[in-house]
């Protein structure tokens, strides 16, 4: 029997060629100016046979960079850089949405321009260890964002997101997951805000939603997905009523045209981690309160991502470390092929070593002679 896995899907203005996603991955392939580069374009151009490809967290601007030699969205050189893999996907019959990042407090003046504070909500130090140019340390304690510097954030949002148009994306992520700066407004555990922006729920999403609607203005609702995490602890992040958080969120997000919501499933953490006390699923909670492309995501193989399409929780299933691993991994699900397995040494290693030369399947036959 076909699977549905490979059967083509509406999103937004586009018919999909499947409901593969490439999930967005970090890879630290940019120079340290964040400009994209040609391995990107390779890395992505590879990939295209996914039905869409989200990009690694791309920064909205300077001040939100948490990780070194990640790419950026606020130059006209930066927009010069993406096109080549933006319009590589489009060659190869694909899509690419642009996954936009602002880190927030996870990170460290090291990273930030004139090596000042980050910035975040409140003045709260995310738990855990962030790499910089001169080695791995301690995240850095953030200063709480005046309450008058945050349309300018959020302009900063809407700006990315046109740039990314210019650039050639079919559309952009919000990226309000993994602990990251909207993450840390929606959490009450990273934020104590007594201003409109913090306390009840309500206010602690509004920062998300005024986000959201810059996107929209830019690009049109249909060419805006956003993506979540329930329950990720990233940087020490957590929240006292982490679904009625969501629910709220999720609620929020229908009735407004995107192009999709996008949730990463608790079970499965960036590097491998599980959080032992939650094993529910996301998805059958919160697809039904919202009205558009529900993708999955999170620790999915082939059958596992047959089985949530066919259960109607997911539209469309997001994989992360095997898409690292096998640029075609459509074509590997299709015919039932052994993955290439990942090597996480090289996630974030530069040059082309565990990026762009992980075999194909015919690749890896021929190989083998
Ligand atoms: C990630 N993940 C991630 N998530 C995100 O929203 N933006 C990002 O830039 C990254 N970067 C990133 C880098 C690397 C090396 C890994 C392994 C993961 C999380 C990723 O998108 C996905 O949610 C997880 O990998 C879980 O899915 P899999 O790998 O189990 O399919």
């Amino acid at each position: 029997m076909p699977l549905r896995l490979l059967s083509p899907v509406e999103l937004g203005p586009y018919t999909l060629a499947n409901r593969t996603v490439m999930a967005p991955l970090t890879r630290s392939r940019a120079t340290s100016e964040g400009i994209p580069t040609a391995l990107i374009a390779e890395h992505y151009r590879q990939r295209a046979s996914a039905g869409l490809i989200v990009s690694e967290a791309t920064l909205i601007a300077p001040q939100g960079r948490g990780t070194p030699d990640t790419p950026g969205l606020w130059s006209d050189e930066q927009v010069r850089a993406w096109r080549p893999a933006t319009e590589a996907v489009h060659a190869e019959g694909g899509r690419i949405f642009a996954q936009l990042w602002h880190v927030g407090r996870q990170s460290h003046p090291e990273l930030q321009p004139a090596g000042e504070d980050p910035v975040a909500p409140s003045a709260i130090q995310a738990t855990g260890q962030v790499r910089t140019p001169s080695g791995v340390t301690d995240f850095a304690p953030p200063r709480a964002l005046a309450a008058e510097e945050i349309p300018g954030v959020i302009a900063d949002y809407g700006r990315a997101a046109a740039r990314a148009m210019e650039a050639g994306f079919d559309g952009v992520e919000l990226h309000a997951a993994n602990g990251y700066l909207i993450d840390q407004f929606l959490q009450d555990g990273a934020n104590t805000r007594q201003d409109g922006y913090g306390g009840p729920i309500e206010n602690r999403a509004r920062f998300l939603f005024e986000a959201l609607e810059a996107l929209i203005a830019a690009c049109g609702a249909d060419r805006v997905g956003i993506r979540l995490s329930p329950h990720n602890v990233h940087g020490g992040i957590f929240d006292s009523d982490p679904w009625a958080l969501h629910e709220h969120v999720a609620r929020g997000l229908s009735g407004r045209g995107l192009a999709y919501m996008h949730v990463i499933e608790p079970r499965t953490l960036p590097g491998g981690r599980h959080r032992e006390d939650e094993a529910a699923n996301a998805a059958p909670r919160l697809r039904p309160l919202f009205d558009g492309i529900y993708i999955a995501a999170g620790g999915f193989g082939r059958e596992g991502a047959e089985e949530i399409l066919a259960q109607g929780h997911a539209d469309m299933v997001a994989f992360g470390r095997s898409f690292i691993a096998n640029p075609d991994l459509p074509r590997r699900f299709a015919e039932d092929l052994p993955l290439n397995p990942y090597d996480r040494k090289t996630f974030y290693t530069p040059g082309p070593v565990g990026y762009t030369d992980y075999p194909t399947w015919d690749e890896a036959q021929a190989a083998a002679g």
